[in-house]
């Protein structure tokens, strides 16, 4: 089978010139310290900083230098990246192994635009579908859509998971400056009960609308959640035909929908060309829109278009997805990184991490080449983080002296969302400080000369030379938001062209559902019954078998 998305001229990524050229000047930079970079370069911050679309792009704390970042964009040009990239835009298959388009662009696309799937241009169905959640979302949100006994919607919860899940809870925490304050969002994710009886505990069923997402319409968690959410609707008002007013869905399965039982009037329809991890701005955004209003969600879709186009023309030293990606590439395959952190310094966007965990770890978390082939280098690594300075009290000594090389993702705003005597200047000092701690450190003289004893002297002395990029922008808005989603998700694009590998499939998550689908029955059979798996989980399901008697 030809490959849709690479030009035949792509070779194995070893066996790239730029990548023998990376190779050796890695042995020649490895060594040198940020410290002695930036006193050899007085423009050194102005050479590696970029600017665009109200973001601030600082990577001048990182370990290269101009000869490394002209490598690595020959690297990405050898990967066949321009082409990728327009592949993508074009709605070519680039998911091979599923045969899809990749297409998440084309969900933030503006009505004037064009963007075709097998000949049919896609961005009218994305407007049709945008148009409809607006309706919906004002409805909810002006008390016009009641209950079935006439009451007014208060809660709105979602039921998903993963991508239809993380999406928009990430998007809710981080937008709720701009929210409707008298309505309550809850996310039902999880298949433990717990996560669906504390969502509802102590909300009214009446007026309750509850969002199914799910892209599928078939993943075990979510329809379990959803039918527990349809049974404890009806034990609260006993009339099937509250359904109807109680339960919308959101999915690209209309059959399954409407064996669920929910009216697809009540459906809000995305496409096949959405990856789940890519779909928060499709109509997986329906409860975000319920929650921010159609007019501030259509910010933050010209927030990612802005992106996108970014991503799009911009030449591949200015382009900040570009070069995010390329530095990952670069820690990740030679200085052999195996996490990067992101660590954003404002509190709204304390799920962001979370969210960008599943963005970028379920696509590039592969071990064979579009070809089929065994990678012979490392490729997406472990994206994790938690909001400053939270952070700082916990995790950040390991950063800061452990063995560990760790590159950091600062994300700070200049403006605060809210206002409160100095704490913003206070959060903007730690993250500069952070980013200067990691970089420069605190060598044993100056330790000494602070008149530490010197015993003491290697416990305090700081070795610095540890990565980070820092991303400043003005203010956290709708807009501002989508275009950083739209950053990880094009550096992620990025990472995985030059590594070659499908990043819009998730073959790993199979192998589980399959065998727990098959230890189902064996758990609530009332038998014992005959286990033919290893020794180790015929004796666990043995033991909670068990053990759940006891409680009986
Ligand atoms: O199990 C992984 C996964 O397929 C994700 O890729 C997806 O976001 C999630 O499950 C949920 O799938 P669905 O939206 O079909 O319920």
């Amino acid at each position: 089978m030809t490959l849709p998305s690479l030009p035949s001229t792509v070779v194995p990524l070893r066996n790239r010139p730029a990548w023998a050229a990376l190779t050796d000047h890695f042995t020649k930079i490895r060594t040198i310290h940020l410290r002695q970079l930036f006193a050899d370069d007085s423009e050194r911050s102005k050479r590696f900083t970029t600017e665009t679309l109200g973001l601030y792009f600082d990577y001048s704390k990182n370990r290269i230098t101009a000869e490394t970042i002209s490598l690595l964009i020959e690297l990405a040009e050898q990967s066949g990246l321009r082409h990728h990239i327009d592949a993508m835009f074009a709605g070519e298959k680039i998911n091979i192994t599923e045969q899809r388009a990749v297409l998440h662009v084309a969900l933030r696309a503006p009505k004037s635009e064009q963007i075709s799937v097998d000949g049919t241009d896609v961005v009218p169905e994305v407007h049709a579908v945008l148009d409809k959640m607006a309706q919906f979302a004002e409805q909810v949100r002006s008390g016009a859509w009641k209950g079935h006994t006439g009451k007014r919607i208060r809660n709105v919860i979602n039921i998903g998971i993963g991508g239809s899940d993380l999406g928009p809870v990430m998007a809710y925490e981080a937008l709720k400056y701009y929210s409707q304050r008298d309505l309550t969002f809850r996310f039902i994710s999880n298949v433990d009960g717990t996560d669906f009886v504390e969502a509802t505990r102590d909300l009214d069923a009446e007026e309750t609308l509850f969002v199914v997402c799910s892209k599928t319409f078939t993943t075990l968690e979510t329809m379990t959640n959803a039918h527990t959410a349809r049974d404890w609707m009806l034990k609260a008002v006993s009339d099937e035909k509250a359904v109807a007013r109680h339960f919308v869905a959101v999915s690209t399965n209309r059959v399954k929908v409407e064996e669920f039982g929910i009216d697809s009037a009540n459906m809000f329809g995305f496409w096949d060309w959405v990856g789940g991890r890519y779909s928060m701005d499709s109509a997986i955004g329906l409860s975000t829109m319920i929650s921010i209003g159609p007019e501030q969600f259509s910010r933050m879709l010209s927030g990612f278009h802005a992106m996108d186009e970014h991503f799009r023309t911009a030449p591949f030293e200015r382009n900040l997805p570009v070069l995010m990606g390329l530095l990952v590439v670069w820690y990740n395959g030679f200085f052999d990184a195996q996490t990067v952190a992101v660590l954003p310094y404002e509190q709204y966007l304390k799920r962001f991490p979370a969210y960008l965990q599943q963005l970028t770890m379920e696509s590039n978390g592969k071990h064979v080449t579009l070809d089929g082939n065994q990678v012979d280098y490392q490729t997406g690594p472990i994206y994790w983080g938690e909001p400053g300075t939270n952070g700082q009290h916990s995790f950040y000594q390991l950063i800061h002296q452990g063995t560990k090389l760790i590159p950091c993702d600062f994300i700070a705003f200049g403006q605060a969302l809210n206002s409160l005597g100095n704490h913003h200047d206070l959060l903007l000092a730690n993250v500069f400080a952070q980013a200067e701690a990691l970089a420069f450190g605190r060598t044993a003289e100056e330790v000494r000369a602070a008149g530490t004893p010197e015993w003491l002297v290697p416990h305090r002395t700081f070795e610095g030379n540890r990565p980070s990029t820092t991303i400043l922008a003005e203010r956290l808005t709708p807009e501002t938001l989508g275009k950083l989603i739209a950053l990880y998700e094009h550096s992620v694009f990025t990472q995985g062209t030059v590594w070659q590998i499908d990043s819009f499939d998730q073959w790993g998550v199979e192998l589980g559902k399959v065998l727990a689908e098959k230890i189902v029955p064996e758990l609530e059979k009332a038998d014992e019954p005959s286990l033919k798996h290893d020794s180790s989980t015929n004796a666990l399901i043995r033991q909670y078998r068990q053990l759940r008697r006891a409680k009986d």
